[in-house]
Formats: C-alpha cells, structure tokens, sequence
C-alpha cells in the first residue's frame, strides 16, 4: 500500500489543507538534513533505505546521451530545488537525473507571497514564485562543498537551469545568463536556457529568435567545456515560434529542448475559486501546471519530433503522473522525462510506480529498450 497516497497526502493536503509553500520548505528542510548525512558514512543507512524502497534498476531503462549515462529516463523538473539543496541525494529518490533551479544571477525573494497554491480538482499547480533563489554564486559555493565533501560521484546527471535576473534589464538579459553560467559551467553535466517562466516580466520574450541568438551566441562562445545546452519553451507558443526555435537550437548545436513550462491558458479548469485568495484561477496571476499542462506538452513534444525527423533531444515534462502519461510522452519522441507536479500528487513512490509501468510497456511492446520506444508512437 501506498502510505503517502492513502494517508499523508490526503492528510496534508485534504484535511489540513497545509500551505503548500510551507510544507514545500520543510521538505527543503528536511533534503538539506539527508543531504548533510550523505557526507558521513555512520548514516549511509537512512540513504540506503531511501534507495530500497523508491530506486529502480534496470539495465532496459538506461541511455547514455550526449555523454552522460542516464540510469533511467524519469527525472525531477525544475523549480523543486532551486538552490541545489538536494544534489548529492535525489538519486535515492529514483530519479534519473534531476535539475537544479530555475538559478538567477542575482540573489532575488522573487514575488510576494501567496504565490503557491493547489488545484486538487485540476490535479495541478498555479504557481507565480518569480524565480525566489540564493543566486549563481552561492549555488557555486554549496555545489562545490558538496562534490568535496562527498566519497563517491553523484550517479545521475545534473542539470543547472539559469534564469534571468529580475532586476537586470531585458537588453542586458544575454549578460546575465553568462555570468551564471561562468560560475557553474564546471558545475553542472547540462545547462537549461529558461526563457519561459511566465513569473517574470517580459522573460518569454526572450523566446524570440534574435533575443534567443544572442544568448546562446554569448553562452556557447563561453562553452569551451562542451556542455550540452537545452533550452526550455512554454507550451503557449504558436507552431511558427517553435519551429523557429528548432531552428536556432539547431543552429546553435544546442543539446535539445525541455518541453514544457507551466502554462498561461486557464483552458479546462475545473477550479471555480482558490480558496485562499477567494479568486478564480482565471483572476490569479501565474503559470499551471499538472494534468491541465499534459495534452498540449506531449503535442508539442510529437511537434517537435515530427518537424526535426527525430534529430533534436527533448525532454518532455508537463502533467506525468502515471507510467501512461510517461509512456505517450517517450513514443511522442521525448528520450527523457521530468515530474514537478504528480510527485507531489503521488509520492515519492511515484517514480519506481512510473519505471514498473514502463517496463511493464516495454514487454507489452516487445521492445528491449526505453531508447527503442522513443517515437514509435509518433503520428
Ligand atoms: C515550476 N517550474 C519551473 N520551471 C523552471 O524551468 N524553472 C523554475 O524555477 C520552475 N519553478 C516551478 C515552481 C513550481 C511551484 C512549479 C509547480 C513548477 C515548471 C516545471 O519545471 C515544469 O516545467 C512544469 O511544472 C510542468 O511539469 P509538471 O509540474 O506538470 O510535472
């Protein structure tokens, strides 16, 4: 039995109805602890029991691309740690990969609180956080600590995703995602260009081919290392914004792209009222995430696929809570895929749930490999 679904969950976020900005803190609190333990070799034990009950291995699900060795192809979206509290760890959640912030240069609070707030009915996220972090630098400071302090490497590839400052100005955003990325090049295994969080004024319009060129064109001169770059799109762009931006990755010899943000449609909600603000969603500013974000982020991902023949790397992220949403969005042509919202929803035993179900889907479909199902049910 599922503890976390049937008790804590409904528990937290039922009954108490506990303020999901809190309890998201107390868990930061709480992977800063276990991350702390990691150093020391007595409490090797609390993060081997984490392994025994959330991690699943097996050789069918691993990739290596673009060099680094993907154990399997689940991994946590960004904006779950922004300060990279939880790097030495999230591999004993059963995660693949996980990525680290959305970063900014400058320290920043981001936007007044509340700004976090559930949508059971929707099974989704309304969020409008602005991108609240520590900064570049001291990002740098604690990733360094920590690969100093460790006795082993970390087992899956971490991603560092950079955001613009708030208080740089757009004209200058390019400058400022390049002094991000000098402090944490040697940091990360891949870098994430966030153009679109729609917390922070103007920032998707950095999506926009020549503001998008200059970035990349700044960050890749500066790239000696090779590090594969990915940029990551809001699932509100038109198909000729995408395809723009297909072109200028392909231009650039970016890694691939992340698809999706959260979204700013309120299409389909279900939600009439927040009960905390007394508005509707409609009303509230901010960006959803969660089932109401799955359809349209696996078609952009089948988009992409289809328009590129399979040629660019995308990692799908957008409303996975099971191993069917993780499985259409694999045969959409997605070789990786991130959770933010359903491991909330579900649990930490939400990832060796989707791994089963896509073993599971392997044998169904007699492929040998998650590699071989990328695309297959692209139509
Ligand atoms: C996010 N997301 C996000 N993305 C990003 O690139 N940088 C960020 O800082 C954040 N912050 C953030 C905060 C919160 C509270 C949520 C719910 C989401 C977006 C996230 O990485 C993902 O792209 C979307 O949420 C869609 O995936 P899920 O949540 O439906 O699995």
């Amino acid at each position: 039995m599922d503890l976390y679904k049937s008790l804590v969950g409904h528990f937290l976020f039922t009954l108490v109805k506990t303020e999901p900005e809190w309890l998201h803190k107390q868990t930061i609190g709480s992977l800063n602890w276990l991350s702390k333990a990691s150093y020391y070799p007595s409490t090797n034990w609390l993060n081997n029991l984490l392994q025994q009950y959330l991690c699943l291995n097996d050789p069918r699900l691993e990739q290596t691309i673009l060099g680094m060795k993907f154990p399997n192809p689940l991994g946590l979206a960004a904006g779950f740690d922004k300060d990279g509290i939880g790097a030495n760890i999230w591999h004993n959640f059963g995660f693949g990969f996980a990525e680290l912030g959305t970063v900014t240069y400058h320290p920043q609070p981001g936007n007044p609180p509340p700004r976090l707030f559930r949508l059971p009915l929707d099974q989704a996220a309304l969020n409008r956080m602005g991108f609240n972090n520590g900064g570049a630098v001291a990002m740098a400071a604690r990733l360094k600590g920590g690969k100093e302090k460790l006795n082993y490497p970390i087992p899956i590839p971490i991603g560092i995703n950079l955001g613009k400052s708030k208080i740089t100005p757009l004209e200058l955003a390019a400058q400022d995602y390049l002094e991000s990325f000098r402090l944490l090049k040697d940091l990360g295994d891949y870098f994430v260009v966030n153009v679109s969080s729609p917390n922070t004024p103007g920032l998707r319009s950095l999506q926009d081919a020549a503001m998008l060129s200059q970035i990349l064109d700044v960050l890749q001169g500066e790239n000696t290392g090779k590090k594969p770059i990915f940029v990551k799109i809001a699932p509100d762009l038109e198909w000729e914004a995408i395809s723009d931006i297909m072109a200028i990755a392909q231009g650039y010899n970016l890694a691939g792209l992340i698809a999706t943000n959260t979204t700013i449609s309120r299409e389909g909600l279900q939600t009439q009222i927040i009960e905390k603000t007394g508005k509707s969603p409609q009303e509230e500013a901010g960006g959803i995430s969660g089932r109401p974000v799955r359809d349209r982020s696996t078609e952009v991902i089948r988009f992409i696929h289809q328009q590129s023949q399979g040629q660019i790397p995308i990692i799908g992220v957008g409303g996975i809570f099971t191993a069917e949403d993780a499985w259409e969005k694999i045969t959409a042509g997605a070789c990786l895929i991130q959770t933010y919202t359903g491991w909330i929803y579900e649990g930490p035993m939400m990832v060796s749930r989707i791994l089963t179900g896509l073993l599971t889907k392997l044998e169904e479909n007699g492929l040998n490999s998650i590699r071989e199902a990328v695309g297959t049910g692209d139509r």
